[in-house]
Order: structure tokens, then C-alpha cells, then sequence
């Protein structure tokens, strides 16, 4: 495992970004595995920029997205969709229809995840998969449980996951209470993982995902058997962590 240190949000960011770059630049037809949350804005805020000054080309790129709400369209400006829509599709020239989140107006679940499933096999293996994690140790929506999941999943969601992610919505009520997830199997079966994370409040689950026991009540830490894995955070995140390691 390889770990960098920003300084600050913004540093992580630009240190992630310039992995994902480099990842495109090497393999201009790659597939990304991409994350929403707070923690990617300020990779992708470095991508963006990178294809504005004519440093990237994404024309050949397609991407997989982790998870979607289950209940939101697209069009919902707290789905999974239009984030991704709006922080970095919009400002890049990644051909649409080669972006792929999973159907969250799909009310059958079985149907929605296997679909998923055979996207993610139809693209042929993720190449780099940017992942956030929870506090509770989650990633993508793969919460603590008492097995690791394989593909991908309808799950509902913790308390702890539904107060870290009521900020973005008007009221606690309307988060919804169920997600599609793309599995930890299918997640370990990328090439590369680089996993992201920023804030103090941070710091106790990056020292436990990766200084700690594996176990599916701390999901992250599987990531601990993958062969390929770069841990960017910025100093408060990883404070604990680069004590242990
Ligand atoms: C998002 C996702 C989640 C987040 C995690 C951290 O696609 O899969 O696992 O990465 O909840 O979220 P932030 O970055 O908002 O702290």
C-alpha cells in the first residue's frame, strides 16, 4: 500500500487527480471506477482543470459509478447521477452514454443490481477504482455486516450513514433509506483501488480500515488484501493512520 499526505482538501485532491490523470493518459480507452461524496470534489475539480488547459482527453474513457440511490432519477439534484453530471461529466468530453450509475427508478431490485452487475462485466474490469470511505468504515454503500458482499447490492442504510449524508438533503426524512452498491467483490477486482479521505473525522476509521484487524464490520479494511492499493488523505485524515504504519 502506498500512502500520500496532502497538506490541505485541496492538495489530496490535486495528488489524487494527477493518479487518475495519469491513469488516462497511459490508457486513453481506461475505465475509472468513480466515487461522489464531499471527499472526490476536489480530485475532480483537478481533472476538470487538467482537460481545460488540454492535458487530458477523456473521448475514449468510460466510467462506473459505485452506487445510486434506490427512489432518484437522474434528474433529482441529490442523486448520485446529477452529482456526478455536475462536478465532473459536464465540464469534460467523456462520451455520456459511456458513464454508468446504477439505475436508481428501477424499483426491482434483483433486476437493478443484476443489470449492474452486467454493465460492470460488459466494460471489462475496472482499471482505477476511486473510493471515499465512511465513517463507520463503509465504502461505496457496503456497510458493516457480518460477511463481505459480492456484487452489487440493494442495501438500507445506517443511521450513521443517513445522519453523515442528511446534510445534503432539506430534511433527515428525505434521504432515502435504501441504496444500490456495487459489491466489495466487485470492487477488489479492480486493478488499481485509491482510496481518498480528508477531515480529523477521519482519522480514527483510516487507522482501523488500515492498521487494524479485517473484518466486514469495518469494510474498508479488505481493501488491506488487495494487491494494488494508494491511500491519498490530507494530514488530519491520515494522522493517526502514519503513526501505525
Ligand atoms: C459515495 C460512496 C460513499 C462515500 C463515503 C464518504 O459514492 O460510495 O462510500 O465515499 O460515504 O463520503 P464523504 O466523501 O462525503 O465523506
Amino acid at each position: 500500500m502506498k500512502i500520500y499526505c496532502g497538506d490541505n482538501y485541496e492538495a489530496m485532491g490535486r495528488i489524487a487527480g494527477n493518479i487518475i490523470a495519469a491513469q488516462v493518459i497511459l490508457k486513453p480507452d481506461c475505465v475509472l471506477g468513480l466515487a461522489t461524496g464531499s471527499t472526490p470534489l476536489s480530485t475532480y475539480k483537478t481533472l476538470v482543470e487538467k482537460y481545460e488547459n488540454g492535458d487530458l482527453d477523456f473521448s475514449k474513457v468510460t466510467s462506473v459509478n459505485l452506487d445510486e440511490y434506490k427512489g432518484l432519477s437522474g434528474d433529482n439534484d441529490q442523486s448520485y447521477r446529477y452529482f456526478m453530471n455536475t462536478n465532473l461529466f459536464n465540464h469534460i468530453n467523456i462520451d455520456k452514454s459511456r458513464t454508468f450509475v446504477p439505475n436508481g427508478l428501477e424499483p426491482d431490485s434483483e433486476k437493478a443490481c443484476k443489470e449492474y452487475d452486467a454493465v460492470v462485466a460488459s466494460v471489462g474490469g475496472v482499471d482505477i477504482q476511486l473510493l471515499g470511505i465512511g465513517h463507520n468504515g463503509h465504502i461505496a454503500f457496503n456497510e458493516p455486516a457480518p460477511f463481505f458482499s459480492k456484487g452489487t447490492q440493494c442495501v438500507d442504510l445506517t443511521q450513521s450513514t443517513i445522519d453523515a449524508n442528511k446534510r445534503f438533503f432539506e430534511k433527515e426524512e428525505d434521504v432515502p433509506r435504501q441504496a444500490y452498491t456495487m459489491g466489495i467483490g466487485t470492487i477488489m477486482s479492480a486493478k488499481k483501488i485509491l482510496l481518498i479521505a480528508a477531515g480529523e473525522e477521519k482519522a480514527d476509521i483510516m487507522a482501523k480500515a488500515f492498521a487494524g484487524p479485517i473484518t466486514p464490520e469495518v469494510p474498508a479494511s479488505v481493501l488491506q488484501l488487495h494487491p494494488d492499493v494508494t491511500v491519498v488523505g490530507d494530514k488530519a485524515a491520515l494522522s493517526k493512520l502514519l503513526e501505525l504504519v
